[in-house]
């Protein structure tokens, strides 16, 4: 059974919390690269020499067709020239949000480093193929998810959950190909993105780059 935090116990643990109270790495912003996804790079790939636990882990913003703001974590699959790729099911909520309205924020944070990375930019469903080929590397649990399907509709029971799930995992083991023609592949297109460096004296150092039309990026700090 669940135990009952009260309000006052709830508030203790909550404020006794501290954050940016551990040496944090410096931001020389004179020395950022030219465009994001260079920079973009070099931060994850310290966050996780760092031991960021699961840096890869991010948020994914999306609005609804009410305008209405959703968020929740998914896995990044790549960043390239191309953009933030990550994938889901065309069929869940978050799939009718981007098919309605293409367009997304990204979020990362790596507290073990006091960083924040915040993407933001259109998205475009990847095809069939990259779809596949996106399981393809994958987990045989990541296929065994992708073939259990109906993410975000209501479920039933959780033995209902655990009939589909046994059986996408013996498929999934039995025919490594099986199609699974809902998963697919997203790749976000950056037009805005801010590297936050946190800073015990809160002097915080944030650097936004900004995607001109002509596809080159504007530098800017801002205010923290
Ligand atoms: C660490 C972590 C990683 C996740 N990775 C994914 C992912 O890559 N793809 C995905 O569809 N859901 C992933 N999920 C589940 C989503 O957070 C979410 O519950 C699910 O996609 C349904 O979201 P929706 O109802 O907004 O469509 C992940 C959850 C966590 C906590």
């Amino acid at each position: 059974m669940t135990r009952e935090i009260r309000a006052p116990q709830f508030r203790e643990v909550l404020h006794a919390l501290r954050v940016w109270d551990s040496p944090l790495p410096g931001f020389d912003t004179g020395d950022a690269p030219g465009e994001p996804l260079a920079l973009f790079r070099e931060w994850f790939v310290h966050a996780a020499a760092a031991g960021q636990p699961e840096p890869h882990a991010m948020s994914l913003a999306t609005v609804d067709g009410e305008g209405r703001p959703d968020v929740r974590v998914l896995l990044l699959h790549d960043a390239d020239e191309r953009g933030w790729h990550f994938a889901s099911h065309a069929t869940s909520a978050k799939g009718a949000q981007l098919a309605g309205r293409p367009q997304a924020a990204l979020g990362f944070y790596w507290p073990s480093v006091g960083r924040q990375v915040r993407v933001r930019g259109s998205v475009t469903a990847c095809g069939a193929e990259e779809s596949r080929a996106d399981l393809a590397v994958r987990s045989r649990g990541a296929l065994a998810a992708a073939l259990t399907g109906r993410q975000s509709e209501v479920l039933g029971s959780v033995e209902e959950l655990a009939r589909a799930s046994a059986a996408a995992w013996e498929r999934a083991g039995a025919e490594p190909q099986a199609p699974a023609p809902t998963w697919t592949r997203y790749v976000l297109d950056p037009v805005e993105v801010e590297f936050f460096q946190g800073d015990a004296a809160r002097r915080h150092v944030r650097l936004r780059y900004r995607r001109r039309a002509n596809g080159s990026w504007v530098r800017e700090l801002l205010w923290p």
